[in-house]
């Protein structure tokens, strides 16, 4: 497939993308604008993001449009109110935001400026991941340029709108990307998740109502004003309407940041875009979007990438971060890669989560060591199964047994021919040493 309608990266294709200037030059800045001068009241933009479909690009697929009308009447809620810009950008394999942020910052600001207006907010956070410097150097430069053109702060274009925009580094923590850590995180405190009710819309940032939206989520907010919700709805499917970015690495030939419409199949995505599986190796696994989605078997990869199809074959759309496993891979070790994360990562607050991330790990280094045994992968379902769904304060619990389920279904006869084997049936263990004796050992 070829020659589809882009719109989220056009402007990076040009030098000096991330100046006010260029952004100036290809019509930035025009829809804020006109929403201020007509101006388009704050429901007519909360009715037309709601008409558009778009789903919020953080991972969880919610509608952006129905999340801002969650933001209680200013006739009956005089507090001050925020949104939090999810720039932390943490679930592996993802690698879009910083993209954005980087080539277009402006395109992201006149998103929030927009947000801002229909919404009535006081304040817009950008909590940017700490380890992105040029995101945020880039971002704090086109915040700078934008306040002195009177684009942000008080009486914005003359229209006696007022609204502050930040920029904040993260923590370095993937929990600090969770809606409610990051605002703890913000509120300069460590990021355990809250537990949730109440939402962030009633009670957010300094117990006042916000919204959290991820970066490429808002970055979508002047497209659809400015073109309206039905050329929005003509691109993608129904249910999942527009392009995404999608980051796709592992075993391919050109990994990289491609913009596409949703609901186009994996398969193309490998193929025409991201120039097939490397080496002209066969396909083995694939992750979907991002590692919590899990590793899908290579012959579901005519599938299209979009929320419901990719719902149907078990596992999630996420952020559209596909990562790609050739022939050669184990998938034993490759969820002891991503357990080993998810151990790391959890904030240590639920128990399911606390205990069960250190036994998988533990399990799945003594399999892919070749000492496990079959009721190791018994237990693993078993584990698993006690974590998710929904059953401890965040989703990080699910996101950690949710990819070792999908993978259990996918490859249960590969976790099991690791089951005495005495080294790893697919990689030559004595070359490649993966496990940590310790995790070995221990006895879960
Ligand atoms: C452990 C964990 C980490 C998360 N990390 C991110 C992240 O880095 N960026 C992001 O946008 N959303 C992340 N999310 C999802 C956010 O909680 C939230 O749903 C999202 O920012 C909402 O934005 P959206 O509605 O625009 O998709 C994470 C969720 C969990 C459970
Ligand atoms: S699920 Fe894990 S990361 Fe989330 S609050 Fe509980 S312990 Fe912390």
């Amino acid at each position: 497939m070829s020659g589809h309608e882009t719109y989220l990266l056009d402007r990076t294709r040009t030098a000096a993308s991330h100046t006010l200037e260029v952004y100036r030059a290809s019509g930035g800045y025009q829809t804020i604008e006109r929403v201020l001068k007509q101006p388009i009241t704050p429901l007519e933009i909360i009715d037309e993001m709601k008409a558009s479909g778009l789903r919020g690009r953080g991972g969880a697929g919610f509608p952006t449009g129905l999340k801002w009308s969650f933001m209680p009447d200013r006739a009956t809620d005089q507090r001050p109110r925020y949104m939090a810009v999810n720039a932390d950008e943490s679930e592996p394999g993802t690698c879009k935001d910083r993209v954005l942020m980087e080539e277009d910052p402006h395109g992201l600001l006149e998103g929030c400026l927009i947000a801002a207006w229909a919404m009535g907010l006081e304040g817009v956070y950008i909590y940017i991941r700490g380890e992105y410097l040029e995101c945020h150097r880039r971002m704090q430069g086109a915040l700078d340029e934008a306040r002195a053109a009177g684009l942000v702060g008080s009486d914005i274009l003359g229209s006696g709108f007022s609204c502050e925009i930040n920029v904040h580094p993260g923590a370095g923590a993937y929990i600090c990307g969770e809606e409610t850590g990051l605002m703890e995180s913000l509120e300069g405190k460590r990021g355990p998740p809250r537990p949730k009710p109440p939402f962030p819309a009633g009670f957010g940032l300094w117990g006042n109502p916000t919204t959290v939206n991820n970066v490429e989520s808002i970055f979508n907010v002047p497209f659809i004003i400015e073109r309206g919700a039905e050329w929005f709805k003509n691109i993608g499917v129904d249910t999942s309407p527009g392009n995404f970015l999608c980051g796709i690495s592992g075993h391919v030939e050109k990994p990289g940041v491609y913009e596409l419409p949703l609901g186009l199949s994996a398969k193309t995505i490998v193929e025409e875009f991201a120039g097939g599986v490397w080496q002209g190796r066969q396909l083995k696994a694939w992750i979907p979007g991002g590692s919590s989605t899990g590793f899908v078997a290579g012959s579901l990869i005519d599938t299209p990438m979009d929320h419901n199809s990719i719902k149907a074959i078990g596992s999630m759309f996420g952020t559209g971060a596909m990562v790609i496993l050739d022939e050669t891979a184990c998938i034993v070790e490759a969820s002891l890669v991503l357990a080993r994360f998810y151990e790391h990562e959890s904030c240590g607050q639920c128990s399911q989560c606390r205990e069960g991330t250190q036994w998988l790990t533990q399990i799945l280094a003594r399999l892919e060591s070749g000492a496990g045994t079959l009721e190791d992968v018994d237990m693993l379902e078993h584990i698993a199964g006690g974590m998710t769904p929904g059953k401890t304060i965040c989703a990080l619990s699910d996101a950690a047994a949710i990819p070792l389920q999908v993978a259990l279904s996918h490859f249960r006869g590969e976790f099991e021919a690791h089951a005495g084997a005495g080294c790893c049936p697919v990689t030559d263990q004595s070359k490649v040493p993966v496990t940590d004796q310790s995790e070995v050992k221990a006895q879960p």
